[in-house]
């Protein structure tokens, strides 16, 4: 028996990157998947190979800070597939710049783009997981959440990293007023992880810093996005019955 079978699971971020990851792992255990993603045609390849393979994929295009956005995507979800079992909040992403030089605008960006999504998503899903008592969550929150030596080397991290570990809260606080309610909420936080965004940029970094990824990562390698997708698997799944309100490290030993 697979590990998601027939679960309805929403991934969203799923067009790039951890969130295309982790869209194809949780397919591979039997999920029937809805998509969220701003970016159109990249969901329509995702959704294009998943079919192939034999996964049952719903899209939705979209800007998911937008409350609107979210309430009809998730209105259309449910109505096409049935109550939501598994929530992934992968969307997330960062403009950096030094503190002393962030302007307001690039703090806001941050903020929202991490924080809104999963706030919005979350409450879109609750009210059917509760009633039905089950249902499993999991947020991409970061090791940045405690700071990264790289990333404040190379550029400055500040919101994002308050972003980031304003999901560890969330999820916290959330697990408190569901667990009762059958309800898990878990978040993944992933060290550096080579994708098509990041790998020039960790490449630069390994090559110019002192305190770069492959010295400051125990481990002395970048991670695989599958590496990420997996723990995502065991949080979504029923192997993690017992588990709730932890943001699980994924991160090489940092
Ligand atoms: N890659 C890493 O090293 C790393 C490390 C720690 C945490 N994370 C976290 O993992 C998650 C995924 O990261 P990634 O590296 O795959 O990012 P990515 O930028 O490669 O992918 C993000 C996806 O979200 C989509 N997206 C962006 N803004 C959106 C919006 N407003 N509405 C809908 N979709 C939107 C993009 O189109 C893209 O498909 C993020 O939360 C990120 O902060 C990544």
């Amino acid at each position: 028996m697979a590990r998601l079978q027939d679960k309805v699971t929403v991934v969203t971020g799923a067009a790039n990157g951890l969130g295309q990851a982790i869209a194809r792992r949780l397919g591979q255990e039997g999920a029937r998947l809805a998509l969220l993603d701003i970016d159109e045609p990249g969901l329509q390849a995702l959704a294009a190979e998943l079919r192939a393979s034999g996964t049952e994929v719903t899209t939705c295009s979209g800007d998911v800070t937008e409350e609107a956005v979210v309430q009809q995507a998730f209105a259309r979800i449910q109505a096409e597939l049935g109550p939501v079992d598994v929530l992934v909040n992968n969307v997330g992403g960062s403009r950096n710049a030094r503190i002393w030089e962030m302007s307001a605008a690039d703090w806001d960006f941050t903020l929202r783009l991490n924080l809104r999504p999963t706030f919005l998503c979350t409450r879109a899903v609750l009210p059917a997981m509760m009633a039905r008592r089950s249902g499993s969550i999991v947020c991409m929150s970061s090791g940045s959440r405690e700071g990264t030596p790289w990333t404040a080397a190379h550029s400055g991290g500040a919101a994002y990293a308050a972003a980031k570990a304003g999901i560890h809260g969330f999820i916290r606080d959330v697990a408190l007023e569901v667990s009762a309610l059958g309800v898990r909420i878990n978040a993944v936080a992933p060290g550096p992880i080579e994708t098509d965004k990041t790998r020039a940029v960790f490449a630069e970094m390994n090559a110019t810093l002192e305190h770069s990824p492959d010295r400051m990562v125990p481990m002395r390698r970048i991670g695989q996005p599958r590496e990420i997708a997996d723990a995502v698997l065991f949080l979504a799944s029923d192997e993690a019955s017992y588990v709730t309100g932890v943001t699980l490290d994924v991160a090489g030993g940092r």
